[in-house]
């Protein structure tokens, strides 16, 4: 016989502080467990992206209990209402460590996968720590795995200035047609249309195994995500690249700084479009952010971002920049893999660089990624 486990649905929104400050301190427990170099959440960061995630977010959470203990494991799924992928979902566990094999996390897994079927998400989709215990628990539960992924981190002590300065004086030869639009904070209105055109550039970048649509990136889509950053402390920095003779924006990159943890910004999304390609756009305008970044926040001392591992062209110039391997990631789901020349979903191969999942809002871990 195995314990009684209770689960218990939390709707963050509205839920009381405490039992948010439970749910934050099993997933803390966990995290810091299994990436005991990383630093977990604080409640305030936890609570703020839980309580304002954008509109178009449902964000349902489970909680586990096993005795008459406080919660020992948390769950969460992530139904986005948007026009594209609406069979895919996000999903999250996490079992405290003292509570793992029994059985509470296959308990929460059955609970969310019921959640996500009724919502008709087909795909549900999990990541997870490749060295922790996620991947042969997903496995177990007839997961596949379908891609893998690389975070990375540049100490802003190994910053080399002078390489990026030299970046920067580059593009005036290599990219003469093109000049920088940059902002902080939410995008200025006369950029919003070229800015949400632009950031469907990441529709290139590539998912390996993970069938994903295309997404479709209007101005409301961007401002439901900005309109969330205050409450999360979130600050963003943009540099995006004009073509002049066309007036249209055809490169950007984002970084984002954080008020609840001021030591550590986040690269977030940075796409280049096909067309403008190996004109030294992509260095240019990450050199300029990051310098921007650091010159207005010299509390920075690391920058996270996360890329598929079969990236090659935006790996190789996080490495230039001085980015280094730290953790390796792995995303599964549990449907069978369509055959290549039946499956509706695109294949993707381009460019992805910091958060995909800043426009599929993976709001829970941090939203760095790809
Ligand atoms: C992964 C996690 C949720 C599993 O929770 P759990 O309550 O310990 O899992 P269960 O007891 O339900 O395990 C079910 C099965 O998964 C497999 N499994 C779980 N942990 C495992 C481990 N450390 N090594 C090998 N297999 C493991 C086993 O087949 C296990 O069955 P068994 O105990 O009869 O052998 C928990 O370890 C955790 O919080 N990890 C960190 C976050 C994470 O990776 N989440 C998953 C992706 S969202």
């Amino acid at each position: 016989m195995g314990d009684a486990i209770r689960i218990e649905p939390l709707e963050p929104r509205t839920a009381p502080d405490d039992l948010l400050a439970a749910a934050h301190a099993v997933v803390a427990a966990a995290r810091s467990f299994d990436a005991p170099e990383d630093e977990p959440p604080t409640l305030a960061a936890y609570v703020a992206d839980l309580r304002h995630p954008p509109a178009f977010l449902r964000w349902p959470h489970w909680l586990a209990f096993v005795d008459d203990g406080g919660p020992v494991g948390v769950a969460s799924l992530e139904l986005a209402d948007l026009p594209d992928n609406r069979n895919f979902a996000e999903l999250e566990i996490d079992v405290a460590p003292e509570a793992r094999r029994r059985r509470v996390g296959s308990a929460l897994l059955r609970e969310v996968l019921a959640a996500a079927a009724a919502d008709g998400r087909t795909l549900p989709t999990a990541a997870a720590l490749l060295d922790g215990p996620g991947p042969r628990f997903l496995a177990a539960h007839g997961f596949t795995f379908r891609q893998r992924e690389r975070r990375s981190r540049l100490l802003t002590s190994d910053v080399d200035r002078d390489l990026l300065t030299g970046w920067i004086d580059r593009a005036a030869e290599r990219a003469g047609d093109y000049s920088l639009v940059t902002w902080s904070g939410p995008c200025p209105e006369e950029h919003l249309d070229g800015y949400a055109r632009v950031s469907e550039v990441m529709n290139t970048a590539p998912l390996d195994d993970i069938e994903f649509e295309d997404m479709v990136i209007t101005p409301e889509r961007v401002r439901a995500v900005q309109a969330t950053f205050p409450a999360r402390g979130i600050e963003p920095w943009t540099a995006c690249a004009r073509h002049d003779p066309t007036g249209e924006l055809v490169a950007f990159t984002e970084l984002w700084y954080h008020q609840h943890r001021p030591a550590r910004a986040e690269q977030d999304d940075t796409g280049v479009d096909p067309a403008h390609r190996r004109r030294g756009l992509g260095r240019w305008l990450k050199a300029v952010n990051l310098l921007r970044l650091l010159d207005a926040h010299p509390e920075v001392r690391a920058v996270s971002t996360w890329n598929a591992e079969s990236n090659d062209a935006m790996l190789s110039l996080n490495v230039a920049m001085g980015f280094r391997p730290w953790q390796d990631w792995g995303r599964s789901s549990p449907a069978p893999r369509p055959s290549a020349s039946t499956s509706p979903h695109r294949r993707f191969s381009g460019h992805r660089d910091g958060d995909d999942r800043a426009h599929v809002p993976r709001t829970a871990r941090g939203s760095e990624a790809a």
